[in-house]
């Protein structure tokens, strides 16, 4: 079968690379892709917010037999829904379920109604009342828009001081634009993080292998918020009873949450964790498969990730059992210099010889004049596997080491963590 997928990042990349080891899969489109992307697809430069031209696109390719959403605003705004509409096959959650991650609004009040565990919180639309609440609360806080902004729209308050200012730069200076004039203030938990994909049919739950990001930008957890840095697979804070914790207090009560709803989830649904004192907590869900996470648990898949996709649109993930390889995975993040905040675009990227078993996914790459160039912030996930993240971690670094480009920086400890 041909599969469109679309999105642009590392996401997107392992997501083409693991599709196109499916012997089921013939063709695969990727809109717009990027430069590693259009070694193994056929990339067109279609917007992922231009839903017009990405349906005719659809029609006029009547080879397209699914379609593969992977970006949040996309799914947000309902991509998902108008190829329905249109009697095309897509693979992601309609808009009514995507809320999960497009409004934190949303998100906190199904975890407070169903009573699954996350940090306590107040939900604020009025400035006026914000103030009143932030100048009298207990820090550290958390403020967060409502809706989606980047991955930004987080900010973590150590005093009065910052917590006003946040409020007002949400809420009044408009900083995130309509996704900050509600806000959500939230306690502030302490613990590891951790975040588990799963694939849903909106009946069937079945949780990926754990992942860890590193979402700050330099080594130690220093630094601004980034789209993370890196990731590994899979960690051992994450064990078996924490497991089952999670699924009987977590996973399953939100499947059925929303099913209760009457917004059925279909597609990828991410819990970002935090392991705190009293249990596991939702930190954030994600209506999509995470970046970087995704870039170290697909190459840990056995199952052929068309079988899968294919099951979650025909709502029989019940009928696949899905494998996973006991290898450990390391993703390392070559990023541009001075990302997340502002870079430079259009360096040439030079990759000497790399081991075989080494994976090179593409985020912000493009080919121009023949030439591989840096084309965002993060450029290049590194990952590599091994019979345990040390050996993973090993490989992964060594590959770094035989990639350059002007003002190229990576975290150097990756993996490090438990
Ligand atoms: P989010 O975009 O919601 O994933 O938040 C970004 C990061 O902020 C998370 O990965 C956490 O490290 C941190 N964070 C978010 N909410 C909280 C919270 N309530 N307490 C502590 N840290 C938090
Ligand atoms: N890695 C976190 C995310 O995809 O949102």
């Amino acid at each position: 079968m041909n599969v469109l997928v679309i999105g642009s990042g590392g996401r997107e990349h392992t997501i083409c690379w693991s599709l196109a080891k499916s012997p089921k899969v013939d063709k695969i489109y990727c809109l717009p892709g990027n430069g590693g992307i259009s070694k193994i697809a056929q990339c067109v430069p279609i917007s992922v917010m231009d839903f017009d031209a990405i349906i005719d696109f659809v029609d006029s390719h009547k080879d397209i037999e699914l379609t593969v959403v992977a970006p949040d605003d996309p799914l947000a705004a309902g991509l998902v829904d108008r190829l329905e509409a249109a009697g095309h096959r897509a693979f992601g959650p309609r808009a009514n379920a995507a809320i999960i991650e497009a409004s934190k609004a949303f998100s906190k009040y199904l975890m407070k109604k169903y009573g699954i565990p996350t940090a306590r919180y107040e939900e604020f639309s009025d400035y006026d009342k914000a103030v009143e609440y932030l100048a009298k609360a207990k820090y550290p806080l958390v403020v967060k828009a409502d809706g989606l902004a980047l991955g930004k729209g987080v900010i973590i308050c150590n005093t009065r001081e910052e917590g006003l200012q946040a409020a007002k730069d949400m809420m009044i200076d408009s900083k995130f634009k309509d996704a900050g004039k509600t806000v959500i203030v939230e306690e502030f938990m302490v613990g590891q993080e951790v975040s588990i994909l799963s694939f849903c049919d909106g009946k069937t739950i079945v949780p990926m292998v754990n992942a860890r990001d590193h979402k700050r930008a330099y080594d130690g957890d220093k630094g601004l918020n980034t789209g993370g840095m890196g990731t590994f697979s899979p960690s051992a804070i994450y064990t078996s009873e924490v497991e089952k914790e999670v699924l009987d207090n977590i996973i399953l009560p939100t499947v059925e949450a929303m099913n209760k709803e009457g917004r059925t989830f279909k597609g990828v649904l991410y819990f970002g964790l935090m392991l705190t004192d009293e249990g596991a907590k939702v930190v954030e869900y994600n209506a999509r498969f995470g970046d970087p996470e995704t870039q170290v648990v697909l190459p840990r898949l056995k199952t052929d990730l068309a079988d899968i996709f294919n099951a979650v649109v025909d709502g029989q993930l019940d009928k696949i059992d899905i494998q996973w390889s006991d290898e450990a995975c390391v993703c390392v993040v070559m990023a541009s210099g001075g990302y997340p905040e502002s870079y430079e675009k259009g360096k040439e990227i030079t990759i000497g010889e790399l081991p075989d078993d080494v994976l090179l996914f593409h985020a912000g790459t493009a080919v121009k004049d023949g030439k591989l160039v840096t084309s965002g912030g993060r450029v290049l996930g590194v990952t590599a596997m091994g019979k345990d993240i040390a050996e993973a971690r090993k490989k992964a670094y060594a590959a770094v080491k035989n990639i350059s480009f002007d003002g190229a920086f990576c975290r150097s400890d990756i993996g490090i963590k438990k």
